[in-house]
């Protein structure tokens, strides 16, 4: 029997992402088969996250959890990646000397190498435990060389474009654990999206940490940013829809504000990410904005594109944050009318600018202010929904409901799951058109116009 490979993933789309081209190399490499029961595996790797505090410590509960594996099967390999491991590197390992291997972001091209080495290794610490092969470089050529053509499933794909960050929020670990932003070069990620439509992919999500700082050389040498690359990739036969995510309001530029006009498959849905809507709050973070400028952003965006449905990111309770400081932010939540959130407690991260500032908000106080701030975007998002009932909206079917088989599934424009009554399995992979009969918490129901595809 073939061998078996097990990936644990926390955090954010790109460490999917990332876990996702793992999983292909060790396939084409070591003929690894992907497995879901970590109890059958060979091979087990967590792909870790740092930027909260939780994250941080879900790490070495799971690796305890895998010792127990790793005592009944002496042969099993472990492996940790991800920014956990950027940060740690050799520690890791002093806490869990039964890790064979660890490899950052940047890195994760070299692990069957790294996993090759690690049979070496074996025995050579001299008594003091097991010895783990490293590699936490961030290395200069591209990850993006070493990797094969993604492997495809369904009908919606990642398209990673850009990797790193180098906006340095005071926050943020972003920056440390995954490097400076690189751009792919245009070409290699224009073959990628022709070779996604060639298998059947309909919808295309460009992916970065900091993705409209796309900067991307083109064969001539020509820069060429993320609108250019929408614009073309909007060309490419099949593809009907494209998302961006993570992008960044300074990077926003009038290019890609006039793609929202001009590129009827760019989605009515954008995440765009504002922390705070205190000014004091911005500056403290480093974002390189006001509220008043991010405004002036969204209200360009939503002339260019009426209609659009907005979401973002905010963290409350950074140090300093005031009763005033609060409501600025809950006000530019009601001027915006944003849709949906992700919003946590701020969370010091050693290493950062950040984490030396004086702190005296009380924990239950910022717990409050999360809440207030959720339910209210909840409450938003509730009105949107019941304004969607009776519209007809433009549905990419994307498989048959798992709790309910007469039902097909499948997202709206505006990233809404969505389901309706129909037989027909023909449908999966297509766009049709639904009309919304109800609107719940998390999900819409309608029911087929006709079974014409919208395109
Ligand atoms: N590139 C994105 C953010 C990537 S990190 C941007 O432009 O903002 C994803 C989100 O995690 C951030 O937007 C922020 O809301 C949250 N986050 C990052 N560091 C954090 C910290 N130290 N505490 C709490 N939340 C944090
Ligand atoms: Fe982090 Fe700010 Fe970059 S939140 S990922 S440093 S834009």
């Amino acid at each position: 029997m073939g061998k078996k490979l097990f990936i644990q993933t926390h955090g954010c789309q790109m460490n999917e992402y990332d876990s996702d081209r793992i999983a292909d190399l060790l396939n084409s490499e070591q003929g690894l088969e992907l497995t879901t029961n970590a109890e059958e595996a060979d091979v087990l790797l967590l792909n870790t996250c740092s930027i909260r505090e939780k994250a941080q410590e879900k790490v070495f509960h799971q690796l305890g959890r895998w010792k127990a594996l790793k005592e009944k099967n002496p042969n099993l390999k472990i492996g940790v990646g991800g920014c956990v491991a950027s940060q740690e590197g050799a520690a890791i390992s002093e806490r869990a000397p039964y890790v064979d291997v660890i490899f950052g972001p940047q890195t994760l091209h070299r692990v069957p190498e790294l996993l090759n080495k690690s049979d070496t290794l074996i025995g050579t610490s001299g008594g003091k435990g097991q010895v783990a092969a490293i590699d936490v470089t961030f290395p200069e050529i591209e990850k993006f060389d070493h990797l094969p053509p993604a492997r495809v499933e369904g009908v919606t794909a990642f398209v990673s474009v850009m990797e790193g960050c180098s906006k340095y929020c005071t926050f943020c670990v972003v920056p440390y654990t995954r490097g400076e932003e690189v751009s792919r070069p245009f070409e290699d990620v224009l073959e990628e999206v022709v070779h996604l439509a060639n298998k059947g992919v309909r919808e295309i999500n460009f992916l970065g940490q900091n993705v409209n700082a796309y900067r991307g050389l083109d064969e001539d040498g020509n820069e060429v940013d993320l609108a250019d690359l929408i614009t073309v990739a909007a060309q490419v036969d099949g593809i009907d829809r494209i998302r961006f995510t993570t992008s960044h309001p300074v990077e926003f530029t009038d290019s890609l504000i006039d793609a929202f006009r001009d590129v009827p498959e760019l989605v009515a849905h954008l995440h765009l990410p504002v922390q705070s809507g205190s000014d004091n709050i911005l500056k403290a973070m480093k974002r390189g904005h006001t509220a008043a400028e991010y405004l002036d952003k969204i209200n360009r965006i939503k002339a260019a594109r009426p209609g659009i449905s907005l979401s973002s990111d905010f963290i409350v309770g950074f140090p300093g944050e005031t009763e005033q400081d609060f409501e600025d932010t809950m006000n530019l939540i009601a001027e915006v009318d944003f849709d949906h959130s992700f919003s946590f407690v701020y969370s010091a991260r050693p290493g950062t600018p950040a984490s030396a500032l004086a702190d005296e908000t009380p924990e239950d106080v910022k717990k409050q202010r999360l809440q207030i701030l959720q339910t209210r975007i909840q409450q938003q998002a509730r009105r949107i929904a019941e304004s969607m009932v009776g519209s007809i909206q433009t549905v990419l079917v994307t498989h048959r409901n798992d709790r309910d088989v007469k039902d097909l599934n499948g997202r709206t424009e505006n990233n809404r799951s969505t389901y309706f009554a129909c037989d027909n399995d023909d449908l999966i992979g297509k766009f049709v058109q639904v009309r919304i009969t109800n609107a719940y918490a998390n999900s819409l129901r309608g029911e087929l116009v006709n079974e014409e595809l919208a395109y």
